[in-house]
C-alpha cells in the first residue's frame, strides 16, 4: 500500500488540469461536515476533521469537494438554516479552519465547493428578529414575505401554499401584547423564513456573502433552492397544481406558483457576473426540475452546472436510463453545458438502498424499522452496476460521501435517535434523511469506526459497519471503494468526461455506448444475456469485481444481470 506522502504526490500529478473550466468533466464529492470525520471527539463531525481525512479524497481520484453548510446555525435543517453566512458554526471549527482546509485541499489538487441558501434563512438571522420587532409595514420586514392573514380575524394563511409537515408554509407571529398579527412564508421549516428578493437589498447582501468566500478562495458554489427564490407575482393559490419529486413545469400553466419562475434567472445572472469577477470557479444549480426546464439554469451567462435529479429518479431500466441520458444530454447540449450525473446526496435514500427494492417499489420519505427493508447484496451489486455506468457518462459527476464504501442507507436506525425535522414536522409519517446521514467507519476496530477520536457519533452506527470500514476495503481487490478507485482513474486516463454518447444494438436490459476507445455495456435485467463483443475485448472495468482482463470470447459473451462491463479491444 502506498504511503500518505506517495498518495499526494501522485494525486497532484494525475490532477494536471488547471484550465478554468475544470468543472466540464470534474468528479465532485459531497462532504456532509456533520458525518465525514470528527477530530474533538464531540461526535459531530467538523472542519479540522475534514482537513485530516483529505488523503482519502485525493487517493480516491475525485477533482472537487462539495461542503454542505458549516455556517452558524441553530441546526433545525441541519444547517441549511443559516444565521450568519459570513462564519463557521463553533460545532464545525472558525474561519482559520475553513483556511487550513482550503489550503489542504488545493495543496492535494482538489478543488473545494461550498453551500450558499439564499431561498431562506434562520429564524435565528438577526435580520429576522429585526423584522420581528420592527412590526408590520417596517423596511424590515421587507427583507422577508409577511403578509395578512385571510377571513375577517386574519386567522387563515395568506393562501393555499403546503409546507414540508403537509400543513401550511405560513406562520403566524404575535405582537409584543401577544395579539396574533401577519404571517410569514417559509417553503421549509418554520425555523427557516423565506427571504424577499424583490427587496434590492437582499441582492446586495448576497453579493457581499458570494465575494467574501470568493476573496477566501473557494472555487464556488452550490446554490440550495436555486429555482425558489422568486415567487409568481402576487403569491396566488396554487390550487390543484401540485408537483412530483422532479418538477415537470415545461407547461406554465401547471407550474407551481413558488417553482422555478422566470425572474430566478436574473439573480443567477447577476451572481455569474460576480463570480466570473474571479478565475475558474462555478455556481452549481440545486434545482429538482424536468431537464427542459433546468437547461435553463446553465446557459452561458447562468450557473455552470445543474444536478441531474432525473437521473437519480430513473428507475434501474435500460430503456429508461438511455432515455433519461438521451433528453439530459441533449437538454444541457442545446446551450453549451456539460450535463451532470447524480445518484445519491444528502437528501435522499443511498443509491445501495434505494435499487435494493426490486425495479419500483423503492419507499420514498425514508426507511425505518418495520417497513419493507432493502436486498442489501442485491442493492450494492446494482449500485456497483449504476456508479460504474454513471462514471463513464461525459459530463460532471457526483458523489455523495460513503458511497465509495457501498454504504447502504441505514434502514434499522431507532426511531429514538432520528433528528431530521422532517420526521418531527410529519408527525412520524416520514422517517426522513438520517438514515443517510449516519457518520461514516473509517476503522473497523475503532471507537465510532474511526470517526471521532472516541466512541461519540451524533446518529448511532450500526454494527455491520463494521464491513463498509475503509481500512477493510483499501487494497482489497474487488471492494467498492477499489472498484471506485479503478473507475475515476480510468476515466481520468481514457478521458471519458468528454465526448459523445454512441448508442449500441443491444437486446432489451442491456444499454450498450460507445465513449471513444471503451464500450460500455449495462444489463440491468435480472437474467444473464447474450451480448455481442468484437473479438478479442477484454474487460477494463466489471461492476462485480470478478474478473481479470483477459480477453472474452466472440463474439458473443454472457453479461450476467445487474453488471456494467467496460470493454476495449485487446492490443495484446
Ligand atoms: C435542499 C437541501 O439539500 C436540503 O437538505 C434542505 O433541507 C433544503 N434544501 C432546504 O434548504
Ligand atoms: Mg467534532
Amino acid at each position: 500500500m502506498p504511503t500518505d506522502r506517495a498518495v499526494s504526490e501522485r494525486a497532484v500529478a494525475d490532477r494536471a488540469v488547471t484550465t478554468a473550466e475544470w468543472w466540464r468533466d470534474a468528479v465532485i464529492y459531497q462532504i456532509y461536515p456533520r458525518s465525514f470525520a470528527d477530530s474533538d471527539g464531540d461526535g459531530v463531525g467538523d472542519l479540522p476533521g475534514i482537513t485530516a481525512r483529505l488523503d482519502h479524497l485525493a487517493d480516491l481520484g475525485v477533482d472537487a469537494l462539495w461542503l454542505t453548510p458549516f455556517y452558524p446555525s441553530p441546526q433545525v435543517d441541519m444547517g441549511y438554516d443559516v444565521a450568519d453566512y459570513c462564519n463557521v458554526d463553533p460545532l464545525f471549527g472558525t474561519l482559520s479552519d475553513v483556511d487550513a482546509l482550503l489550503a489542504r485541499a488545493h495543496g492535494l489538487g482538489l478543488r473545494v465547493i461550498v453551500d450558499i441558501v439564499p431561498n431562506h434563512c434562520s429564524s435565528a438571522h438577526p435580520k429576522f428578529a429585526a423584522a420581528l420587532v420592527a412590526g408590520p409595514g417596517s423596511p424590515e420586514r421587507e427583507w422577508f414575505v409577511f403578509r395578512e392573514g385571510r377571513g375577517a380575524d386574519g386567522s387563515q394563511p395568506p393562501n393555499d401554499w403546503p409546507g414540508t409537515d403537509a400543513g401550511t408554509a405560513w406562520t403566524r407571529v404575535a405582537a409584543p401584547d401577544g395579539a396574533p398579527e401577519q404571517w410569514y412564508l417559509h417553503l421549509f421549516d418554520a425555523a427557516q423564513p423565506d427571504w424577499n428578493w424583490e427587496n434590492p437589498a437582499v441582492a446586495d447582501m448576497f453579493d457581499e456573502v458570494l465575494r467574501f468566500w470568493l476573496d477566501r478562495g473557494v472555487d464556488g458554489f452550490r446554490v440550495d433552492v436555486s429555482h425558489g427564490m422568486v415567487k409568481a407575482p402576487g403569491l396566488p393559490d396554487m390550487g390543484p397544481r401540485s408537483w412530483n419529486q422532479v418538477i415537470p413545469t415545461v407547461d406554465p400553466a401547471t407550474r407551481p406558483p413558488m417553482w422555478d419562475q422566470d425572474g430566478v434567472h436574473e439573480i443567477h445572472r447577476r451572481w455569474r457576473k460576480v463570480v466570473d469577477e474571479y478565475d475558474g470557479r462555478v455556481l452549481v444549480a440545486e434545482a429538482w426540475l424536468d431537464a427542459r426546464r433546468g437547461m435553463l439554469y446553465v446557459r452561458p451567462d447562468e450557473m455552470h452546472q445543474s444536478f441531474n435529479f432525473a437521473y437519480l429518479v430513473t428507475p434501474w431500466r435500460a430503456i429508461d436510463l438511455r432515455t433519461t441520458i438521451d433528453v439530459s444530454l441533449a437538454a444541457d447540449g442545446s446551450v453549451g453545458a456539460p450535463t451532470t450525473w447524480v445518484l445519491s446526496n444528502h437528501d435522499v435514500v443511498r443509491h445501495a438502498s434505494r435499487l435494493g427494492y426490486s425495479a419500483d417499489s423503492a419507499p420514498a420519505g425514508g426507511i425505518g424499522l418495520g417497513d419493507p427493508q432493502p436486498d442489501r447484496a442485491f442493492g450494492l451489486r446494482r449500485a456497483r452496476a449504476a456508479t460504474t455506468l454513471m462514471l463513464a457518462l461525459p459530463g460532471g459527476a457526483y458523489l455523495y460521501q460513503g458511497e465509495e464504501l457501498g454504504l447502504p442507507e441505514v434502514t434499522d436506525l431507532p426511531d429514538e435517535s432520528r433528528t431530521d425535522y422532517i420526521w418531527f414536522a410529519s408527525g412520524g409519517t416520514s422517517r426522513g434523511r438520517d438514515g443517510c446521514r449516519v457518520p461514516l467507519p473509517w476503522v473497523h476496530d475503532a471507537p465510532s469506526f474511526g470517526f471521532g477520536p472516541g466512541p461519540m457519533s451524533w446518529l448511532p452506527q450500526p454494527a455491520w459497519f463494521v464491513h463498509h470500514a475503509v481500512d477493510v476495503q483499501r487494497g482489497l481487490a474487488g471492494s467498492t471503494l477499489e472498484l471506485y478507485r479503478l473507475a475515476l482513474r480510468l476515466r481520468r486516463e481514457l478521458g471519458l468526461g468528454h465526448g459523445d454518447v454512441v448508442w449500441l444494438e443491444t437486446p432489451p436490459d442491456v444499454l450498450g455506448v460507445r465513449r471513444g476507445p471503451v464500450t460500455v455495456l449495462t444489463n440491468t435485467g435480472s437474467e444473464a444475456i447474450q451480448v455481442p463483443v468484437l473479438a478479442g475485448s477484454r474487460r477494463l472495468l466489471d461492476s462485480t469485481g470478478e474478473h481479470t482482463g483477459a480477453p472474452l470470447e466472440s463474439p458473443t459473451a454472457t453479461l450476467p444481470p445487474d453488471t456494467t462491463w467496460w470493454l476495449v479491444p485487446d492490443r495484446g
